[in-house]
């Protein structure tokens, strides 16, 4: 089926023992990733940070690929939050590049690949290239029907809720909509996630047990799960491996029983 779905047949995935375990038909419809520990993994290589972020995209390359081979319908990563400008210039400097320069490298292979990209978050305070360069990607892969893969930069949960509550204050306003038909789909509409089903697992790596504002609202009932390998190290078997373990859970959605 992928064959006919991808030009270039990610098979690395499909090689792996692992994949063979997989029951492909309780896979995730939405899957979001927190890629930590790149800065940590540097460290212990002897390197600079900024080296962690670059071994970080490469993984993402292979995750992403990943993704692709599986069918995944939706894929969301954590690239940069509101509050990582805190860093030192130099390495928020260094991730805006980075971002830069691997979407402009890898732009037509994603389209080739059927990927859809998505950019979540205050996209309008990056500088002009980078914005420029995300809504030609976004433009470029806007009819493909492949993985929807949203890249989350300058993105905080909290802040795209607010930011969805003044949208769906304007519509009401504006006699769109009636303050009856304020509801949990008419404010999902309102977010930058709108029309991508709600995140039903969510990654972290690197050791950390927290949500740290990605997709608040969307991960309501996401099952989670955490992993203490540094983002830079984690690889396409621990990723299916992840997968498997979700196939297993029983999700209840707050009632009794999922049967
Ligand atoms: C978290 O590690 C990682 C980031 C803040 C940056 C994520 C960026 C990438 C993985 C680069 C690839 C992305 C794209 C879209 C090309 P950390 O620095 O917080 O690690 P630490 O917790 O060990 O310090």
């Amino acid at each position: 089926m992928w064959n006919r779905l991808f030009k270039r047949a990610p098979r690395e995935v499909m090689d792996l023992p692992v994949f063979q375990e997989l029951d492909r038909s309780r896979l995730p419809a939405h899957t979001a990733i927190i890629m930590d520990g790149n800065g940590r993994w540097a460290k212990g290589q002897g390197l600079l940070r900024t080296a962690g972020h670059a071994a970080g995209a490469d993984t993402l390359k292979k995750i992403l690929k990943a993704a692709i081979a599986l069918e995944l319908p939706a894929l969301t990563i954590y690239a940069f939050s509101t509050e990582n400008w805190k860093r030192p210039p130099v390495e928020v400097d260094y991730i805006m590049r980075l971002f830069f320069n691997r979407l402009m490298q890898e732009i037509d292979e994603m389209d080739e690949d059927n990927v859809k990209i998505r950019f979540i978050g205050r996209i309008n305070e990056l500088s002009p290239a980078l914005q420029e360069l995300t809504q030609k990607a976004e433009d470029q892969m806007k009819d493909n029907t492949g993985v929807q893969f949203n890249v989350a930069i300058n993105y905080g949960a909290q802040d795209e809720i607010l930011r969805a509550t003044k949208k769906l204050m304007q519509r009401v306003q504006q006699g769109e909509l009636s303050p009856e038909d304020v509801n949990e789909n008419s404010f999902d509409d309102c977010l930058d996630t709108a029309g991508v089903p709600p995140v039903d697992f969510l990654i972290r790596t690197g050791g950390d047990m927290r949500v740290s504002n990605f997709l608040l609202w969307q991960s309501a009932y996401a099952e989670l799960w955490f992993t203490d390998t540094n983002w830079p190290d984690f690889t396409p078997e621990l990723f299916v491996e992840a997968l498997k373990d979700f196939g297993k859970r029983e999700r209840r959605f707050g009632g009794l029983e999922n049967k």
